[in-house]
């Protein structure tokens, strides 16, 4: 099998890289910089692209370089690679990113490219050429935004072209692929089934192993996983916390124990979740109290089967982002499967086998799993639930108007055939009380609002346009049917600069 070579310096831009080279139908696969030449250039080995630069490498490992395939340096990609060839670096301090025109050289790498804005990293730049280089690219501050020796196969670019505002990214990365690597392409991730299965396999060996199924889609690939990669020695367990949406506890057990022919223990914790976040109202501390509490609960039910050492996650790659765990990454908010995980976790490991992976691509592996469309399809639910979906405080009074009106937005959006088309959608419990009039008298209830997005990965989303006599149905309805709520809003907030979920 055809692979290309991520070789990470730190920082977070790696999985972007790979997951782009992936999406042009190419497996891609992120190594350290401190991996072995034999390791990066095993079996299949079609092109290496260097990205990263929180972890300077000391000595920078030049065998990269004399592999006999192509190499794509990316920002410090590129410094080490015009360093490595005999070229000059300038740094500035402070690092700047912006928006920059550009202009290309024609050049195989940017066939088929207008010249749209790229990302660039305008603090560096190639001061002097390696021998045998030519600039290919310049923006107005650097004549050598691009650099290539088309003889020894070596390209780098100053810009990103993996971040998701740069839309000709993919481009460059499939002209790179296809022209230059000479790659045929066709994979996809339902080929990496194989891959993840063997790997459960060889990580837990003979262990007892529990899951955390949530009926969410990450969760119930991970599960499935690993049940074809262990059987029976997997047993799942299913907890409702108090803060699942309408009737969800019944109907995802039902679909487990019906379709995916799993051996699934519900455990009704709501009482002890609720307890636990009574008078809390900071978003982190909610969610760190979630995660905590669910793996007390997990280790109970562990010790009532027998105990196990392995607890399976649905973590994907957007999570581990979005907490910080990626070296130079930012915490954004602690996904309660990564950031919310006590320190003292009482188990020998986690096994996360989509922890690489971006929601549609976990979503095209569970189809060639044989999950059904419709699970494979449900929308993303957050594991603290609609704690993050309360403002403020959570009280079963305002759970119960989340889950009321979340559940008339929900029934509109499938009669009105968008369920599919739109990433997610819900309802938020504001926080906030506002005075209106029914019936000719005053009341002072709460807000709800709509939120429904589009996105491909969660990473960036764009506020989904609902026909306005869609959302003035779901408006009137919620008012007229949920106890409590008196208007309804819709944010219209993209991300980012927002975040989908409230807190
Ligand atoms: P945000 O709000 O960070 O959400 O833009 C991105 C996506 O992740 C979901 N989400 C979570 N999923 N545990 C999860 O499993 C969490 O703690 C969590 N927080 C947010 C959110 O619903 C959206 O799809």
């Amino acid at each position: 099998m055809e692979r290309i070579v991520v070789v990470n310096f730190g920082g977070q831009y790696s999985q972007l890289i790979a997951r782009k080279v992936r999406e042009c139908g190419v497996y891609a696969e992120v190594l350290p910089c401190s991996a072995s030449r034999e390791k990066v250039s095993g079996e299949g080995l079609a092109g290496i692209v260097l990205t990263g630069g929180s972890d300077v490498a000391s000595e920078f490992p030049r065998w990269l370089l004399e592999l006999g395939v192509p190499v794509l340096g990316i920002d410090y990609g590129m410094q080490v690679m015009a360093i490595a060839k005999g070229g000059s670096v300038q740094r500035g301090e402070p690092c700047e990113f912006a928006h920059s025109e550009i202009t290309y050289s024609p050049h195989p790498l940017f066939a088929g490219m207008t010249g749209e804005p790229v990302w660039m990293n305008n603090s560096v730049r190639v001061a002097k050429l390696p021998n045998g280089f030519a600039a290919i690219a310049a923006t107005g501050q650097n004549p050598a935004a691009a650099i290539a020796n088309d003889e020894t196969k070596l390209y780098a670019v100053q810009f990103h072209p993996e971040v998701h505002h740069t839309k000709e990214g993919k481009k460059l990365f499939s002209n790179f692929l296809f022209t230059i690597c000479g790659c045929t392409g066709g994979w996809s991730p339902a080929k990496l089934a194989d891959e993840l299965i063997a790997a459960v396999r060889e990580q837990v060996g003979d262990a007892p192993v529990i899951s955390a199924l949530s009926g969410g889609v990450d969760s119930s690939v991970a599960s499935v996983i690993v049940h074809k990669a262990i059987g029976d020695r997997l047993k799942c367990i299913f907890v409702d916390h108090g803060l699942l949406r309408h009737n969800e506890a019944r109907e995802v057990l039902a679909f487990y124990r019906d379709n995916l022919g799993m051996d699934v223990r519900f455990v009704d914790a709501s009482e002890r979740f609720l307890t636990k976040l009574i008078g809390v109202t900071d978003p982190e501390r909610k969610r760190k109290i979630i995660g905590e509490e669910f793996i007390r609960v997990f280790e109970e039910e562990a010790r009532k089967l027998g105990g196990a050492d392995y607890l399976v996650q649905g973590t994907i790659y957007p999570d581990i982002i979005e907490s910080g765990s990626v070296s130079g990454g930012a915490v954004v908010k602690s996904h309660h499967n990564v950031g919310g995980l006590p320190k003292n976790v009482d188990f020998k490991g986690l096994v996360e086998p989509l922890k690489y992976l971006f929601k549609d691509e976990v979503r095209e592996l569970g189809l060639a799993l044989g999950i059904p469309e419709h699970l494979v399809w449900r929308q993303p639910f957050p594991g603290p639930g609609l704690a993050v979906r309360v403002v403020g405080e959570i009280t079963r009074e305002k759970l119960e108007i989340v889950r009321l009106s979340d559940h008339i937005f929900r029934s509109e959006i499938a009669a009105a055939g968008l369920d599919r088309s739109i990433w997610q959608y819900f309802t938020v419990h504001t926080g906030v009380r506002s005075v209106g009039v029914k019936n000719d008298a005053r009341t002072y209830d709460s807000v709800v609002a709509l939120r429904a997005v589009h996105t491909t990965d969660a990473m960036t989303v764009e506020v989904a346009e609902l026909p306005y006599s869609l959302l003035r149905r779901v408006s009137s309805r919620i008012i007229a049917e949920v106890p409590g709520c008196n208007r309804v809003v819709y944010d219209i907030t993209t991300k980012p600069p927002g975040t989908i979920e409230w807190e």
